[in-house]
This record gives structure tokens, sequence and C-alpha cells, in this order.
């Protein structure tokens, strides 16, 4: 069994001079993405680099330097294409253009090399279902019916067709049709009635869509999220989802972009039942390599808040093999609403119960809120669900200022509480923006508790104890043990209803994960006769743990307490006792350096502080060259 470890990239190889590439030459790691953690940005909400209050691309290149102290493997961009903004950027008006208030093509080029250059991939959010209602395809088709792009949406005479699809956005939409009264005619859409569904039966559509995703690929980009693609095509009689139609076209797309693109991933956002997700893979990995799991996000809130395992051992027990190339995406939140969809009546009855206890915490099938708030702040039960993100089956993928414990804000519309300006200093705009405070194009979270001027990047990069610096310790504890990422899954029962234990198994890197979901303090036996003889090491201390015998393993924990454990055979050698805090000294120095150098100060270039030292954009507002 060989590691899935890239070869060396060769340095002087790359066409970009300025960035030359950290990342294994082209064609030599098709796989990456299986041991990757994955950090989802809103570029609208991470840094401002010209003080208009909005965050864009330039901002994002003076925080690269962070992500990569984090140990993030692969950011994902969610859209910063042309766009009137009202579905946060998911209603695209013009596939291949930059949205103007985040820069240009020329920042986006600059972005990649430079996170490229930093070993950092990079995948964007592509959203073929529909477009913006002011995307010129759709002007043109609601004008001109019989022109070049008449048949570039789905229209109707009436609205009585494909009855059986459901409405995704209960809150605003009553109907999947709505009456355009430029072309007299309805016209079909699954989400927001300004956003239509492109209509994938006419060929010319899937070639636009085609030649979209090769601009992107062209600059360099490492793969996509395909967003909502269960809804690409309709059929009368049906629910209009994950239809073989809709797979066949994946299928296409992913062979031009195997045959012309390697290395390249392609994410697919299918909110279904396991069943149906794997169906994305393709039957032999020829569809999408990964696959978000959807079901297992709210059993784990599920699990946790009714100190029982069983609803995640009965997903993950239900959660068919995929194919060998594939890998599933884990996640505790994103910039969505936690959605409900995935669970019975009754268990969303109790999650609304439970994490919705005001009204305005709830968004159609969901709860809008963020992770910490969410877990009332409570640090050991934030670490219990990151430890969970990070070791379950599948590659981890983050949501930008939960590593901080960032708050929401309910009293804003729509999906914006969770999608507030990310929290960098305790200065002015929480050193997300040096504009008018009045001038955010979201406020900054400013409540006692989660307000940037306690919860933010600066003070946690201080404190050796943050969160922040707890979970880059554990994500670099995961990236010595590539079993986190690639290592079979096979749980361990026990008599303890409340405590959830499996191993990760690849080859000779064995690792137990014991996770107590309940507040207080639990014992467990384990039956661990398997691995007898083996000696559990602790990951994070690597404190050698009692020899495993034949009789019950016994652990006790405290209350949401976890563990995780290499099962070394025959005796793992000594603890030396220099290595002792060689992460909290690793990570306080670098800490240290990032203060300096100003990452977490204001992105806005005229401060001085954009915090990339020698690369440092030189230009760093947008448009002026
Ligand atoms: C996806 C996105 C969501 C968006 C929807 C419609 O579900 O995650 O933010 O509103 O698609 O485009
Ligand atoms: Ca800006």
């Amino acid at each position: 069994m060989t590691l899935p470890v890239p070869a060396q990239s060769t340095p002087g190889t790359g066409e970009q001079s300025a960035n030359q590439s950290a990342l294994p030459p082209p064609g030599s790691d098709p796989e990456w993405f299986k041991r990757a953690v994955f950090y989802e940005v809103l570029v609208r909400g991470f840094a401002d680099s010209n003080a208009d209050g909005i965050g864009d691309l330039r901002g994002m290149l003076g925080k690269l330097d962070y992500l990569q102290w984090l140990g993030v493997d692969c950011l994902w961009l969610p859209p910063f294409f042309a766009s009137p903004l009202r579905d946060g950027g998911y209603d695209v008006s013009d596939y291949t253009a930059v949205l103007p208030e985040f820069g240009d093509i020329e920042d986006f080029k600059e972005l990649i090399g430079a996170s490229h250059s930093r070993g950092m991939r990079m995948i964007i959010d592509f959203v073929m279902n529909h477009t913006s209602d002011q995307h010129p395809w759709f002007q043109a088709s609601r004008s001109d019916p019989d022109g070049p792009y008449g048949d570039f949406y789905v229209w109707a005479d009436d609205d009585t067709g494909y009855a059986d699809a459901r409405i995704i956005f209960v809150d605003t939409e009553s109907s999947n049709w709505t009456f355009d009264p430029v072309r007299k005619q309805y016209f079909w859409h699954r989400f927001f009635s300004h956003q239509p569904d492109l209509n994938f039966e006419n060929p010319k559509v899937q070639e636009a869509i085609i030649d979209a995703l090769r601009f992107w690929l062209d600059l360099g980009i490492d793969g996509f999220r395909l967003d909502a693609v269960p809804y690409l095509f309709e059929e009368e009689g049906t629910n209009c989802e994950n239809l073989p139609r809709t797979h066949e076209f994946l299928k296409k797309v992913r062979k031009i972009v195997d045959a012309e693109y390697p290395d390249r991933v392609l994410l697919c956002e299918a909110n279904q039942w396991p069943a149906d997700v794997v169906e994305y893979f393709g039957e032999n990995g020829d569809e999408c390599q990964m696959a978000f799991h959807f079901p297992v996000m709210p059993r784990l809130f599920m699990a946790v808040r009714r100190e029982q395992r069983f609803p995640i051992s009965e997903i993950m027990a239900q959660t068919p093999d995929i194919p060998d190339n594939c890998q599933w995406g884990v996640f505790l939140r994103n910039h969505d609403e936690l959605t409900l969809e995935m669970v019975t009546d009754e268990e969303r009855d109790y999650m609304w119960g439970e994490y919705a206890k005001d009204p305005r915490m709830k968004a159609n099938i969901g709860i809008r809120r963020r992770l910490a708030p969410l877990l009332d702040n409570d640090i050991d039960t934030l670490e219990l669900f990151t430890a969970l993100l990070l070791s379950l089956p599948g590659s981890p993928v983050m949501y930008y200022g939960d590593e901080i414990g960032m708050g929401d804000n309910i009293w804003l519309g729509d999906r914006d509480g969770v999608r507030t300006p990310m929290q960098w200093t305790p200065d002015r705009n929480g050193g997300f923006s040096t504009a008018d405070p009045q001038r955010m194009h979201l406020p900054l979270v400013a409540d006692p508790e989660y307000g940037f001027q306690v919860t933010n990047v600066e003070a946690q990069l201080r404190n050796s104890n943050s969160m922040l610096n707890w979970i880059r310790t554990m994500i670099s504890v995961r990236k010595q043990h590539p079993t986190f990422g690639v290592g079979s899954y096979a749980e361990i029962g026990s008599r303890n209803p409340t405590v959830l234990s499996f191993v990760r198994e690849f080859g000779d890197d064995v690792v137990l994960c014991v996770n107590n979901l309940s507040r207080f303090p639990q014992p467990v036996e384990l039956d661990l006769r398997r691995f007898e003889g083996y000696t559990p090491v602790e990951l994070t201390g690597r404190v050698q743990f009692p020899q495993i015998g034949v009789l019950p393993y016994m652990l006790t924990l405290g209350g949401h307490g976890f563990y995780w454990f290499e099962l070394s055979k025959p005796a793992a050698p000594a603890v030396e006792e220099e290595e002792e805090d060689w992460e909290t000294t690793a990570s306080s120095s670098v800490a240290q350096s990032l203060l300096e150098a100003g990452v977490v100060g204001p992105a806005d270039s005229s401060s001085g502080s954009g915090g990339l030292g020698a690369e440092a954009p030189t230009n760093p507002t947008h448009g002026e060259s």
C-alpha cells in the first residue's frame, strides 16, 4: 500500500515567475483532495483592501499567510462573479466576469498564483442550474423568443408543469413557476423567482456552460464546487431531482475536465440522502470526485444534544461505500442555513426546538446560525464538534470565522447573519476595513459575547490556549496521519450509548477516536481485542496509554471529552521530554510573526499593513492600473 503523498515539485519549471507554484507538478497528484483541509471563504466578508466597506480579492490576497499558517490546503470561494447580489452572488449575471467591487480578472489571477505559491489550492463555486434574471441570456430570452437565446430557459404557457417538484425556498416562494410580463409566459425556477433555471435540454446551453467552466480552468483553478446540481433537468411525473440526464451531463463535464485539466476536482452540492448522493460519484468514480455529506451534519448536532451516538452511528451505517477515487466533504456550518431537509419531521422539530429557540433563527427548512452560538459558545462542545469534523471519514470543509468562534446576527435578512465580516482585530470594523463603519456592506458582529472587540484573530493568536491555536494544532495532527483522509472507518460499539468510538485504518496508520457526546464524565469499555499488544498513544501530547490486552479496554472521558489515539505496534518509543510542547512553541512563534507582520491588521494598503511581507502587492487598489 502506498501513501497518497504528492511527488516533489521541481522548482523552476512553472510559468509564474513571481509566484512560483509550490504544488506538485500537474498530473502527479490527482487525489490531493482526499487529504486536503478545505476552507470556505466569502470574498465579500474576508478583508477589504480599498476601504469601501466590501471585502475584495486583493484583501484576501493579504490574508493568505494567515490561511497557510492555519493549515488550509484548499480555499473554496463562493461566487464572486458579476451579479445583482440578490442571492449572495448565486444569482450570476456573467459567468466570466468578476464583480467590479471585488476586483478584476487580473486580481483573481494574482490570487491563484499567490495561493499556489503557498502550496494552497483553490476551488470556486459554479452555479450551473440557474442565472440571475439580469443575465443577458435571460434578457434576450424573454424579449426575443425566436432568437438565439429563446430556448435558453424553461418556458411554459401555464404554471401547471412538473407539479411534483418541491419548493426549496419556502420562506419566499410559493411556486416554481413565475409569469414573465415581457414574454407573457411562465419560466421555471427551483430557487428565487429572480433566478430562472437554464434549459439543459438545449445543447447550446450545455456548450455555453462548458465554455464558462473552461474559462476558469484555464486560469488555473483547482476545481469547482458545483452548486445545486440535482436540478439541471426536469421530467414530467418525477420530482425533477437527480434525473439520469443530469448525471449524464455531469459525466460529460468530468470527461472534459479529466482530459484537458489534470488534478482538478468536482465537488458536488447535492442536499440529498446518502443513497441519492452516491450517484453523483458515478458507478466507477466517473462523475464528481467529491460530494458533501449533508445528512451527517444535522445528526452531529442531534447526537450531542441528545447525548447519544445513535443518530451518527445510524447515518454512517446507511452511508454506502464510494468509489476508491472519491471522497466525502464533511462540514459543520457554511454560508447557508443549517439545512434540515435530510432528517425526519420529528427530528426537524427536535432540532428547531433545541437550536432555534427564537423564530428569527429559522430560515426555510433550517437554522441560520453559526457554529459557536449554536453550541452556546461552550469551548468543550466546540472542540468536540471540531474533532468530529476532522476525524470522521471525508475531507473537512471549515467555514471562515468558525476557527475563532465567530457569532452571528439574527437581525439581518435571509442568510446574511452568518456572512458578516471576518473579525481580525479589536480595531475599527474589526480590522476588516478602514472604511466609515456606516459604510460596511454588512455590520460587524458587535454583541457583548461575540463582538469583534472580544472575538478576533489577534486576541486568539496571542493566547496559545485559544480556539484558533487549538484548531491549528488539530489540523497539523490530522496531517501527520493520512488515515484521517483515506483510511477505512469502523465503529466500535460499547454499552455506553453516549460514547462514539471508531477506528480509522490505512495500512499501518491506525487511529482510534473516542468521543463523549455527553456533558458529564463517562466511562467506556471497548472491545479492542483485534489490536491486542498495540499501545494507544494520544495524538496531541504523545502520552502512552496502557497496552491493549484481551480484556475490555477501559477509558474515562470528561464531559464532551474526546481522544485521538495512534495504535502503534508493538510498543511506541518512549516520549522525549523536550518534545513536550513542540506544538505550542511552533505555533506561538509563527503567531508572533503574523502579529508582527500585521497579517491580522486592516487589509487597507494605505495603512501599510497588507501583511504579505516580501510578497505584498505593490498596488493593492484594484482598477487603477
Ligand atoms: C445553493 C447555495 C445557496 C444558494 C442556492 C441557490 O444551495 O449554497 O446559497 O442560495 O444554491 O443558488
Ligand atoms: Ca473593497
